[in-house]
């Protein structure tokens, strides 16, 4: 029989927020801190400060339940929790590294409030040794407030995908558990006895091996779409088809057909994020991992070929107006961090293009990034941002740009140039007639494939 534990979660972000949400649901107590306390105020209201599908309902009916409490004190969350969850940001420093000063700071507040045995779950990625040096930060923290109380910290990295993160939290594909003692390997098999009675794999390995789990597993994952990428270029040059070409290579098991589309680049708070701290980290530790810094400097060209491409095509682009549709980093969610729209429009406007841009969730968070920006319009829609346009860019993939009235497209554009990044309509011929279609990577008509 499970028994509801008394978790805290600090941290109420993409990430944590989906934790707290999560464990309430399968009746435990939370109680989920933010430093952020208008971000908290709204969240006891129960108003979100991320979308992320199915995740209003989880909460209303939590807040409703009184499972789930926030609170911007960290001696509420400390004192009132049995497990405590890390998932403050962990952001790139300038240099690339990772900059873990506010996991840090948690561990001091930690030490202030500690007030009986707790479990100090890291749950933000971080480089492998971190746990090990938070316990050795958290012991002499503790010594320093005379303080004789004992704690264990584990390894439990996230792996849930924006956009699908109720989802791959009640399904995971895994749950990784780094501990270095029997009693917290226990004490997480009971936290997490509602995935391992359903079957859900979970690993259980040493500190070292989860932290390099996640910053592994987001490595490879980039590694695979900057290989599409650059295969992207070569399509192009021989009238090869990228799409085929990534039917072709999924259908083989070992490869897979995930994360082989090719795009802009990748975006998003983790990839770029974690391939560079897992690349400067290897470098001080003098190994230079040739495969990620690849990667890397792949994806960076892959966003200045999406652009070259653009500025060459609409040549002299000074004073045209372009539409760009899409802004979140990848479909069905708000998340705008290292999107390569945002990198995209910032080098439009400085080729002195003019920018009508669109997109469902991503425009309230795009616009601190173009604050006083006269050459750029937010719009109320697509149509709206294809009035006078001389060329439409489909920068992010949401599906709902599939179905636009083409028709309608065509008498509000000035001149009918397609720039589809994703290649949404790569299998569509009316796309391909009706307008001067500019794939990434897809030249061809699309062969027939019989699965
Ligand atoms: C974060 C980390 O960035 C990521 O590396 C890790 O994998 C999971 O946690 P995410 O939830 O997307 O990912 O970050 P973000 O949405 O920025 O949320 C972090 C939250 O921590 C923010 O709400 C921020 O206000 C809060 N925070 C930050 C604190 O509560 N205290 C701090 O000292 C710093
Ligand atoms: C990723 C990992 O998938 C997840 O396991 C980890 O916990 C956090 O980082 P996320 O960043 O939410 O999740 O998005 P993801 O779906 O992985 O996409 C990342 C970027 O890669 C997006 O910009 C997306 O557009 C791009 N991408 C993805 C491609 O360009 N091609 C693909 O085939 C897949």
């Amino acid at each position: 029989m499970y028994k509801p534990k008394k978790i805290g979660v600090m941290g109420a972000g993409y990430v944590g927020l989906i934790k707290a949400v999560g464990f309430a649901e399968i009746k435990n107590k939370v109680i989920c801190y933010d430093i952020d306390s208008i971000k908290i105020e709204k969240l006891k209201k129960g108003f979100l400060p991320i979308y992320e599908e199915n995740l209003q309902l989880l909460l209303d009916s939590n807040l409703k339940e009184k499972n789930l409490i926030f609170t911007d004190s960290i001696k509420d969350v400390v004192e009132n929790s049995e497990y405590l969850f890390i998932a403050v940001g962990t952001p790139s420093n300038e240099d690339g590294t990772a900059n873990l000063e506010y996991l840090f700071n948690c561990l001091k507040d930690i030490a202030r409030y500690m007030n009986n045995y707790k479990i100090i779950i890291i749950k933000s990625t971080v480089l492998p040794g971190t746990c090990k040096k938070a316990s050795d930060y958290l012991k002499n923290q503790l010594e320093l407030y005379g303080k004789n109380i004992d704690f264990d910290v584990v390894s439990n990295p996230e792996f849930l995908r924006e956009g699908n993160a109720i989802y791959d939290f009640f399904y995971p594909d895994r749950i990784i558990i780094g501990t270095d003692n029997e009693r917290a390997r226990l004490a997480m098999k009971d936290l997490y006895k509602f995935f391992i009675d359903k079957d859900f794999p979970v690993l259980f390995t040493n500190h070292e091996s989860s932290e390099l789990i996640k910053l592994s597993s987001n490595a490879f994952l980039a590694t695979k779409i900057s290989f599409i990428n650059e295969l992207s270029r070569i399509s192009e040059k021989v009238g090869a088809n990228i799409k085929d070409i990534s039917k072709g290579m999924g259908l083989d098991k070992r490869i897979g057909e995930k994360f082989l589309e090719a795009g802009p680049g990748y975006g998003g708070s983790c990839f770029p994020k974690d391939t560079k701290a897992l690349y400067y980290f290897a470098k001080e530790n003098n190994i230079t991992l040739k495969i990620v810094e690849s990667a890397i400097k792949t994806n960076e060209d892959q966003i200045k070929y999406s652009v070259s491409k653009i500025i060459k095509a609409m040549s002299p682009i000074e004073g045209k107006t372009l539409t760009v549709l899409g802004l979140t980093f990848k479909p069905n969610t708000d998340d705008i961090r290292e999107s390569p729209s945002i990198y995209i429009i910032k080098e439009l406007i400085a080729a002195k293009a003019i920018i009508q841009a669109y997109c469902f969730k991503g425009i309230p968070k795009a616009r601190s990034f173009f604050v006083g920006e006269k050459n750029i319009k937010f719009c109320e829609d697509v149509y709206d941002s294809l009035k006078d346009s001389e060329a439409c860019i489909i920068a992010t993939d949401w599906q709902q740009f599939k179905n636009i009235d083409f028709d309608m497209m065509q008498q509000l554009m000035k001149e009918n140039n397609l720039f589809d990044l994703r290649n949404i309509y790569y299998d569509n011929p009316r796309v391909k007639e009706m307008f001067n279609y500019f794939g990434l990577g897809v030249k061809t008509k699309v062969s027939e494939v019989f699965i």
